[in-house]
């Protein structure tokens, strides 16, 4: 899906993959990333999750890439904050205290815009990817984050009865993709409720620079 398809898919309130509760797997897990209070979260494709809610109540600083300006600006009426808006490079960065969004492509982001990073909260971001982009993706996310630990969660389920997004991914993948940079563990492995009726497994990584 491009850009605008997921721009369109927001004007359309197609956001099944919006939860309305912080994500399990992120209260679960989140302190193995060792952030200290004040840390620097980055969350690629960060629609309008909860989950930024929970980091910001946990103290930690968010930093959000999304496209989806509707998303950005539904994030910050639900948290009850008028955001301050500026232009930056070929994006803009919606920010107030805790948290900057930048909203547009990720892929126009540079280290240097997103500043330092300490970890990274990856949800419904790399899934959210056909095969052939999520190479791109990682290597991007890498380099944006210098490097930084990630909390990755991802989805598997048979590819043939579905078509993403969200894709199935195969554990020799997270290690293809990533092993070049860290260490992986999967930390955990749940069944869930099903993703759009057909059954559907999620992996929890915990990814650690080597
Ligand atoms: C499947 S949703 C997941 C949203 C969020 N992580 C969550 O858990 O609810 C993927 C999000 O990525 C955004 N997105 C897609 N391509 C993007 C891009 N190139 N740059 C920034 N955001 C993008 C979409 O608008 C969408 O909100």
């Amino acid at each position: 899906m491009s850009g605008i398809d997921w721009i369109r898919r927001w004007e359309d309130r197609n956001i099944g993959f919006h939860e309305g509760v912080p994500n399990v797997h992120l209260v679960a897990h989140f302190d193995r990333l060792g952030v200290q209070p004040g840390g620097r979260v980055l969350v690629p494709f960060c629609g309008k999750s909860v989950d930024m809610h929970w980091l910001l109540g946990g103290g930690y600083h968010v930093i959000g890439a999304e496209i989806s300006e509707m998303a950005i600006s539904e994030l910050f009426d639900e948290l009850g904050v008028a955001p301050h808006k500026s232009n930056v490079g070929p994006v803009q960065l919606w920010a107030a205290d805790g948290i900057e969004i930048f909203v547009g492509d990720l892929f126009e982001l540079t280290a240097e815009l997103v500043g330092p990073v300490d970890a990274v909260y990856d949800r419904a971001a790399f899934v959210a990817q056909p095969e052939d982009e999520r190479g791109g993706y990682a290597e991007h996310v890498i380099a944006l984050a210098g490097g930084a630990p990630q909390l990755l969660i991802t989805y598997s389920y048979d590819q043939s009865l579905m078509s993403g997004p969200p894709f199935s991914i195969p554990d020799e993948e997270v290690h293809s993709r990533y092993g070049g940079r860290y260490a992986i563990t999967k930390i955990d492995e749940a069944a869930t409720g099903g993703v759009r009726g057909v059954p559907a497994d999620e992996g929890v990584w915990l990814l650690t620079p080597r």
